[in-house]
């Protein structure tokens, strides 16, 4: 039944997200490019990772690093030229690997030609490829709707007398994704990309896509935490996640349809209920709407075990489950559990039912960097400095090795690196056994190995206060996994007869090969995969 042949290659294997600024830098000007990543894919390979996703290349005046886009056909020269990217997918391709782009079509760059052209004149025939709305009587904008990175998500235009709507920078207004016109720029930018031969595309904040008619304004969020960023005053009721959004998604699925295996990844932060409508009906929306409950939700054993169950559960029929630890927007997974939990969180993120999202240098524990004040880039940390809400420290240059720089650039990269980078880095970790990398390798390795643990049913055993345990089944193979979420030791206990065979993976590599029944003692921050006679 679970003959792995019937999976998509996007279902059976690993994805691994690039922030390209911080990758690889090939020609010196402290900044990652292109052709950096080229020269990384052998790494990629002997990692075991089939799947890379770039964060925008694009053309962009980098107001939120390219997340700001001004040409959505042309790539940005300090990643490099067309050539290079071109250079880049082919010899992905020749590995057998797979790429996907990061689409942006949420909002363009304040100077991208076709809001240049909008915001000349109110009669301009591109003035409604974009959200204008008249102020209110005194002045003040339409309605209450915020800015993810703070403020008012309304600028005011003096030459055109009306307000833009922005859920991010004012340098990122929002298309009018109501007008037809707008849907088939951006769909010929998708045709753009996949005719060139891209797998796929991450598509950015694909729950922002459609706004309320009518404006309403959104309401007070009562759970408010004033440490959260501003945004998170107000529940986005009404400027995010409208039901009109999900004839935008199928009109995405259509195209890259026509084409053949490619795929749509959401990013969507949503409950698991509302999440999964993103599949559309029949699933005939986003292949993967991105699940971020592991990295939104407290490290609670209990809650993280009740919420995979509550998704298995709510998951469409015939439709493909996945989980991200950590993203270029979040908190790194090793400084948010510690780096002793990271282990066990490699090793669920891994063992789950679903295309697991590894994001770069997670493999080597790398821990959220403290950027000084003054060195900070991220919008969002310069415009709420007293929130410590910047993304630059889970950006930082990934650690190659213990030269100057880590390996990353010959001159002092963009952001700064780690000060632990002559310890933590690819080169040493590569020869030590006992290193996170070669642990996340020999984790993804079982796994690519394993139809259990790629495409393999999901039981659930058992979860208390310390720990999650399920199974993985596939055609009588079966794996036990038992993790210890908390970092002291913990005791489970058997009801069930089965539960007896060897370890073959574990956090603590003294474990492996030993023979388990009956009652398991776990250390604190230890977790292990049991293969069951
Ligand atoms: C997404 C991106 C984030 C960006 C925002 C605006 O959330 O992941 O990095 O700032 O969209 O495009």
């Amino acid at each position: 039944m679970n003959n792995t042949n019937n999976y998509l290659w996007w279902q059976k294997n690993i994805i691994y997200q690039i922030y390209p600024r911080s990758f690889q830098d090939s020609n010196g000007d402290g900044v990652g490019d292109l052709r950096g990543i080229r020269q990384r894919l052998d790494y990629l390979e002997w990692l075991g990772v089939e799947v890379i996703w770039i964060s925008p290349i694009f053309q962009s005046p980098m107001a939120d690093f390219g997340y700001d886009i001004s040409d959505y056909r042309g790539i940005h020269p300090l990643f490099g030229s067309m050539d290079d990217f071109e250079e880049l997918l082919s010899e992905v391709h020749q590995r057998g690997m797979k790429l996907l782009l990061d689409l942006v079509p949420n909002h363009t760059s304040d100077q991208h030609p076709w809001f240049l052209e909008a915001k000349s004149s109110r009669d301009n025939p591109k003035r409604d490829w974009y959200i204008w709305h008249d102020a209110r009587e005194d002045g003040s904008p339409p309605n209450n709707w915020l800015s993810v990175f703070g403020g008012s998500g309304w600028e005011w235009d003096t030459t055109t007398q009306q307000y833009y709507y922005h859920a991010f920078l004012k340098e990122q207004p929002d298309l009018n994704w109501r007008n037809p016109d707008v849907q088939q720029a951006m769909l010929d930018v998708m045709r753009f990309w996949l005719d060139k031969g891209v797998d796929g595309f991450r598509v950015d904040v694909m729950w922002h896509m459609i706004k309320d008619q009518q404006f309403r304004d959104n309401p007070q969020n009562p759970d408010y935490d004033p440490r959260e960023i501003t945004f998170r005053q107000l529940v986005p009721t009404y400027s995010t996640d409208q039901p009109e959004v999900h004839d935008i998604v199928r009109m995405m699925r259509q195209l890259t349809d026509q084409y053949s295996e490619r795929v749509i990844i959401g990013e969507i932060y949503l409950p698991v209920q509302r999440l999964v409508i993103y599949y559309g009906q029949d699933n005939q929306g986003a292949h993967l709407p991105f699940n971020f409950q592991l990295l939104t939700l407290p490290w609670d054993p209990e809650r993280i075990a009740a919420t995979i169950d509550e998704y298995e559960g709510v998951l469409p029929a015939n439709s493909w489950p996945n989980w991200v630890l950590s993203n270029h927007d979040k908190i790194r997974i090793a400084s948010r559990v510690g780096i002793e939990q990271a282990k066990v969180a490699a090793m669920l993120l891994l063992t789950l039912r679903g295309t697991p999202t590894l994001y770069y240098g997670d493999e080597l524990g790398m821990r959220d960097v403290p950027i000084p004040q003054e060195e900070v880039h991220d919008p969002q940390g310069l415009n709420m400095p007293d929130l410590n809400a910047s993304r630059d420290p889970a950006r930082t240059p990934m650690q190659w090795d213990h030269s100057p720089y880590a390996g990353f650039s010959e001159v002092r990269p963009w952001l700064r690196v780690a000060h632990n980078y002559q310890r933590v880095n690819v080169l040493h970790q590569r020869d030590d056994p006992f290193s996170m990398l070669n642990y996340y390798r020999k984790l993804i390795q079982l796994r690519q190995k394993e139809p259990a643990l790629h495409v393999g049913n999901y039981i659930p055993v058992h979860a208390n206060h310390q720990i999650i345990s399920y199974i993985r089944q596939s055609e009588g193979v079966r794996f036990f996994i038992l993790l210890n979420l908390t970092h002291r030791p913990c005791y489970f206990k058997s009801e069930h007869e089965e539960i007896r065979g060897k370890v073959v993976l574990a956090t603590e590599i003294e474990r492996e090969g030993t023979y388990l029944t009956g009652s398991i003692e776990l250390g604190g921050d230890e977790g292990i995969i049991v293969k069951l006679d």
